[in-house]
């Protein structure tokens, strides 16, 4: 099926039974309200299936066994890689690294590209936007190798500042620019068609951070036009332990093997080795095969829903609980309002601390997420210490947001929150 094909409503109550975590209650008897797939997403009883019909069936180690177990192994780890490269529109199968998760993906790029293409006084831009895991990493060779991090700041609306991206690409030696295609705290749609524009017209490339977009809109790596694109399994229906790198397989074979060790050379011998062929230079050591096979069976389930749909669906979630958030006296929303919004808000009430506020929502089954999100420099930029976080997927239907709305209530009351 067409996964940007179809925009008809989705059928929320079934779609809510393929998710059996859906149908329990917590906190004595209280039906889960989950708001908080940003951090990571529920499981449908396909992926599941697919993770355990895998141990019960197929279990081998693979491309190593010349018995039939293995090959099997072999043949589903390969067919879960061609699903994932097709729901990307990657032009091969090979263009997708498995890794753990985003954040491995984006410290491969740092640790293969960065280490062989930056030198002392090249400047990688990054943003304000971004999670700890786009920032750490270029931190780190900045420390090592003397390389420059500059951030883009936001505007009071919560999008990137392009001028100020436009100004560094012109004056600085700028080699990459690194961003989050979806802010994971304010929910932001970043334009990565025209960032792109801007970084190649600058000589520089483009890593885009999809671990927020992958799983929410239709994402086509040929039109965003970027040179990377990392996103994690397990915030798109799939199992922890599996996410991938996506980059063009030329700019692949150009860059040396990430970790070192078996299933990623040609040949050993005691004085060197020669790497393997691409991805298999980069997925040293037995890799997660079993989650590989269910992150395809989650490819299947978002196909089969279709991306176009599931990203109408979240804008009309939010359009219906902006208004209603909005109308409580006391809260201070965050993030743009616009096309330009993914299903996620973020917001405080009044001075109750985020922590506080999440308690409450727990009491009423409500888990939505209070912290900083793994964005310090953003909560700081925004001048406050923690948010309370309310992120939607498919699943999530009007009554949760209003049962949020409900716990909002009762946490103003209990904390006195005024107008
Ligand atoms: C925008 C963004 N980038 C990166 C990550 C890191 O993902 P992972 O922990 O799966 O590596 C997250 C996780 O919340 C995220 O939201």
């Amino acid at each position: 099926m067409n996964a940007q094909a179809s925009t008809r409503p989705l059928d929320i109550e079934r779609i809510r039974a393929d998710f059996p975590i859906l149908q329990r209650t917590v906190r004595g008897g209280k039906p889960l309200v989950y708001l908080d797939s940003a951090a990571t997403s529920q499981k449908p009883a396909s992926v599941i299936e697919a993770l355990a019909g895998f141990y019960r069936a197929s279990n081998a180690n693979i491309h190593r066994g010349i018995y039939e177990l293995s090959e099997e192994a072999s043949v589903l780890y390969e067919e879960a890689r061609a699903k994932v490269a097709r729901f990307i529109g990657a032009a091969r199968a090979e263009e997708v690294v498995f890794v753990r998760n985003t954040t491995e993906a984006i410290n491969l790029v740092a640790r293969t590209w960065g280490a062989t293409h930056l030198r002392p006084g090249d400047v990688v831009v990054t943003t304000i936007l971004e999670h700890h895991s786009n920032i750490v990493p270029w931190q780190q060779l900045a420390a090592e190798r003397g390389i420059l991090v500059r951030f883009v700041d936001i505007d009071e609306d919560g999008r990137l500042r392009l001028d100020q991206l436009e100004q560094l690409l012109r004056t600085e030696p700028v080699k990459l620019v690194t961003v989050t295609h979806v802010s994971n705290a304010l929910g932001t749609i970043n334009p990565i068609p025209e960032i792109a524009r801007l970084a190649h017209a600058a000589g520089a490339l483009l890593l885009v951070d999809g671990a927020q977009s992958v799983p929410h809109l239709p994402v086509n790596v040929r039109e965003l036009g970027a040179d990377f694109l990392a996103f994690s399994g397990h915030k798109m229906l799939g199992p922890f332990g599996i996410g991938a790198l996506w980059a063009r397989y030329d700019l692949l074979a150009s860059l040396p093997p990430f970790l070192g060790g078996g299933g990623m050379i040609r040949t050993v011998t005691t004085e060197n080795f020669t790497p393997g062929d691409v991805p298999a230079r980069f997925e040293a050591g037995t890799p997660s095969v079993a989650d590989a096979v269910a992150l395809g069976a989650a490819v299947d389930y978002l196909e089969t829903i279709g991306m176009a749909a599931i990203r109408q669906h979240e804008r009309a979630l939010l359009a219906y609980a902006l208004p209603r958030l909005e109308e409580l006296p006391g809260i201070r929303l965050f993030g743009p309002v616009g096309e330009d919004r993914a299903g996620v808000i973020s917001f405080t009430l009044g001075d109750v601390h985020p922590h506080d506020e999440a308690a409450i929502l727990d009491q009423n089954g409500v888990a939505a997420r209070a912290g900083h999100h793994c964005t310090q420099p953003l909560m700081r930029r925004l001048g406050v210490v923690a948010t309370t976080r309310a992120s939607f997927y498919l699943y999530n239907h009007e009554g949760d947001v209003d049962r949020l709305v409900e716990a909002l209530e009762e946490a103003r009351r209990v904390f006195g929150v005024a107008g």
